[in-house]
C-alpha cells in the first residue's frame, strides 16, 4: 500500500469540477422486463432505483468532454493552461490511444500530457492523487483529472447479478498548484492483485484476444463475484478512510463529509456504522446513478457541491474501491469560495474561441499528416526510379 502525506509547500487545491450523465433513465421496473428481478429487490439489495444509460453517439470522450468544459468553466480556465489530463476508465473510447489522448485534442490543451488511467471504480481518486503529487513536486501546475464510464457498452443485460447495478456518466476536477495551505492533505492508494477475477473483463486483452468463441461465450462483459466484493468493500471502505484520516492528521467526527464510491447503499451504511459516523455523512446519489465506476466519486463530489453540503475548510473524504482489486482514499481541506464567483466574460469568450479552435487545429493536422504522407510518397517514388 502507498500512502502519502503532502509535505512540500505546494498544495494542490480543486479549483473546479463538473459532470456529464446522458439524458436516458433506465429505471428498475423496465429492467425487470429484461431480466428475472424486480424493483423491490433491486431498491432492498442496492438502494438503485434508476440510472442513466449512453445513448446513441454518446461515449466515455464525450461524456469526460462535457464534464471538463463544465470543470474549466468553474476554474474560470482555458483549455491552454492545462499540463496534466488523467482519465480514469474501464470503458476507454478504444484500447488505445487513451481517451485522454483524445480529449486533449477535443479540449485543445495542445500544452498538456495525457494518460488513462486503469484503477477500476478506485481510479478517480487514484488519478487525483497521482496529478496532487505532480502538483506538490512542482512538475506540473493545473491538472484535469476525470472518472468516465459507458459501463452499458460491457453489460451483459442478461445478467441480473450485475446489469441492476451499473450506469454511465463523468465527473471531473481541475486542480491547481497554490502555496496556500489546504486542498488534497494527503491520500492512501492500495491493491491486491490477488482477488483480480472476482471483477473482471474476461477477454478482449492478450490473454483472450476477441474471437468467434470469446464473443459466444459472453466473455466481452462484466463478471462479477457479488458477494465476495461486497465483503472486501466493506472491510476496506473504513480502513481506507482511517488511514487517510490519521496520515491528514484529522479526527473522524471532523470530516464534513465523505464522499464515497457509490456501488451499494448497504455497503455505505455498514462502512458508517463500522467509522461511527452518522449516515447522513456518507454522501448517496446511487438510487439515481447506480454505479458508475471510476466517474461515482467525481459525479458525487459535484452533486454535494451544487447541493451546498461543503464549504471552505470542510475537510472531506473521498474514498473508493473496485477492480484489481483496488482501493484509494483522499483526504481533502476544501479551499474554495462557494458558491463560486460568476466566470469572467472575457475568458468565457477566449474558451469558446478555443474550443473551436481545438476543432479545426485537429481537422488541419490530420489533412497535413494525409499530404506529408502523400508527397513524401511522391518524393519516394521518385527517387527509387531514378536508383533503378
Ligand atoms: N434480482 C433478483 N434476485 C437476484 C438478483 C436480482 N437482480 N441478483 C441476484 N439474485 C438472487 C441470487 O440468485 C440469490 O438467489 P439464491 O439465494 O436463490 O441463490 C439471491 O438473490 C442472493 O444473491 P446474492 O448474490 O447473495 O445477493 P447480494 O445480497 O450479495 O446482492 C449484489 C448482490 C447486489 C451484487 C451485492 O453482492 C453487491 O452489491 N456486491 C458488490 C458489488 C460491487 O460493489 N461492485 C463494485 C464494482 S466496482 C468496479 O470496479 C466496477
Amino acid at each position: 500500500m502507498a500512502s502519502r502525506q503532502n509535505s512540500s509547500n505546494r498544495h494542490a487545491h480543486i479549483v473546479g469540477w463538473g459532470k456529464a450523465l446522458p439524458d436516458r433513465v433506465l429505471a428498475n421496473h423496465e429492467l425487470a422486463e429484461m431480466v428475472d428481478t424486480s424493483d423491490e429487490w433491486i431498491r432492498q439489495r442496492t438502494g438503485v432505483v434508476e440510472r442513466r444509460i449512453a445513448g446513441e453517439g454518446e461515449t466515455t470522450l464525450t461524456l469526460s468532454l462535457q464534464a471538463a468544459q463544465a470543470a474549466l468553466e468553474v476554474a474560470d480556465l482555458s483549455p491552454a493552461q492545462l499540463d496534466l489530463i488523467i482519465v480514469a476508465t474501464v470503458t476507454p473510447e478504444h484500447p488505445f490511444p487513451s481517451t485522454a489522448c483524445l480529449l486533449q485534442d477535443a479540449l485543445g490543451a495542445e500544452k498538456a500530457a495525457a494518460f488513462d488511467l486503469s484503477a477500476g471504480c478506485s481510479g478517480f481518486v487514484y488519478g487525483m492523487s497521482m496529478a496532487a503529487d505532480s502538483l506538490a513536486a512542482g512538475s506540473h501546475d493545473r491538472a484535469l483529472v476525470i472518472g468516465a464510464e459507458t459501463l452499458s457498452r460491457i453489460i451483459d443485460w442478461t445478467d441480473r447479478g450485475t446489469c441492476i447495478l451499473f450506469g454511465d456518466g463523468a465527473g471531473a476536477v481541475v486542480l491547481q498548484a497554490s502555496e496556500a495551505p489546504g486542498g488534497i492533505l494527503a491520500s492512501v492508494l492500495g491493491a491486491d492483485g490477488s482477488g483480480g477475477e472476482l471483477l473482471i473483463l474476461p477477454a478482449g486483452g492478450s490473454a483472450q484476444p476477441a474471437s468467434m468463441e470469446t464473443v459466444a461465450a459472453r466473455q466481452h462483459f462484466i463478471s462479477m463475484q457479488g458477494r465476495q466484493v461486497f465483503r472486501f468493500a466493506t472491510r476496506i471502505m473504513p480502513e481506507a478512510s482511517r488511514q487517510v484520516l490519521a496520515l491528514a492528521d484529522v479526527e473522524v467526527e471532523d470530516v464534513t463529509l465523505f464522499i464515497p464510491h457509490q456501488a451499494n447503499d448497504r455497503i455505505l451504511q455498514t462502512a458508517a456504522k463500522v467509522l461511527g459516523v452518522p449516515v447522513e455523512r456518507m454522501y448517496s446519489n446511487i438510487a439515481r446513478y447506480g454505479n458508475t465506476s471510476a466517474a461515482s466519486v467525481p459525479i458525487a463530489l459535484c452533486e454535494a457541491i451544487e447541493q451546498d453540503l461543503v464549504k471552505r475548510g470542510d475537510v472531506i473524504i473521498c474514498v473508493g474501491f473496485g477492480a484489481g482489486l483496488t482501493w484509494a482514499a483522499s483526504a481533502i481541506r476544501w479551499s474554495m469560495p462557494l458558491p463560486v464567483p460568476a466566470p469572467s466574460r472575457r475568458m468565457a469568450a477566449w474558451r469558446t474561441v478555443r474550443y473551436r479552435w481545438a476543432k479545426l487545429r485537429s481537422s488541419v493536422l490530420r489533412l497535413w499528416r494525409l499530404a506529408d504522407a502523400r508527397l513524401f510518397q511522391i518524393l519516394y517514388d521518385r527517387h527509387g526510379r531514378r536508383k533503378r
